[in-house]
């Protein structure tokens, strides 16, 4: 009698364990961050932005979306960052690479980096809205 309770105990268990190694993953609920779009670094920055908003440069939508917060809108300075780039002298003490370097390491304390953020391309595109605040 003891002999076959045990039997049927292992044979029991033996199903369980296989029960549980075949398990299929469970099954996930799908939430909004699924659906969401890509981040931006994976859009294609020279075509995404200009079929949402055709009158938009590429930059300016940059800007505003990562820039504006702390620089202004319109690149006078804002909250955080006091240094005006529409001034004619700032934008004859910078070069396009010191620029761009700028924006990919940041500067320390309060200029965050941004090279894990945005593209090369992206940041070019910067670069080029932060030039056109100078002719403005
Ligand atoms: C969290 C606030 C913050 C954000 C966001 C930010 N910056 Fe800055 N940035 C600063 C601060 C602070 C400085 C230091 C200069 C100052 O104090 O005005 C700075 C400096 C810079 C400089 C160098 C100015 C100089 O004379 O050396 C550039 C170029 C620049 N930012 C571009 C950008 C661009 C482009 C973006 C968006 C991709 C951006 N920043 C986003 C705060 C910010």
């Amino acid at each position: 009698m003891l002999k076959s309770v045990i039997l049927v105990w292992a044979l029991l268990s033996a199903c369980f364990v296989a029960a549980c190694s075949t398990d299929p993953e469970p099954l996930r609920v799908w939430t909004a961050a699924d659906h969401a779009h890509p981040p931006e670094n994976l859009v294609d920055p020279t075509r995404v932005p200009q079929q949402e908003r055709p009158d938009l440069t590429v930059g300016e939508l940059l800007w505003q979306g990562k820039c504006a917060r702390c620089h202004g809108p319109t690149g006078q300075g804002g909250r955080e960052a006091s240094v005006n780039f529409t001034s004619a002298d700032w934008q004859a003490s910078m070069d396009d690479r010191r620029i761009a370097q700028t924006i990919a390491a940041g500067k320390p304390p309060n200029m965050p980096s941004f090279a894990d953020l945005l593209s090369g391309t992206q940041i070019e595109e910067l670069v080029k809205h932060i030039r056109a605040f100078g002719r403005n």
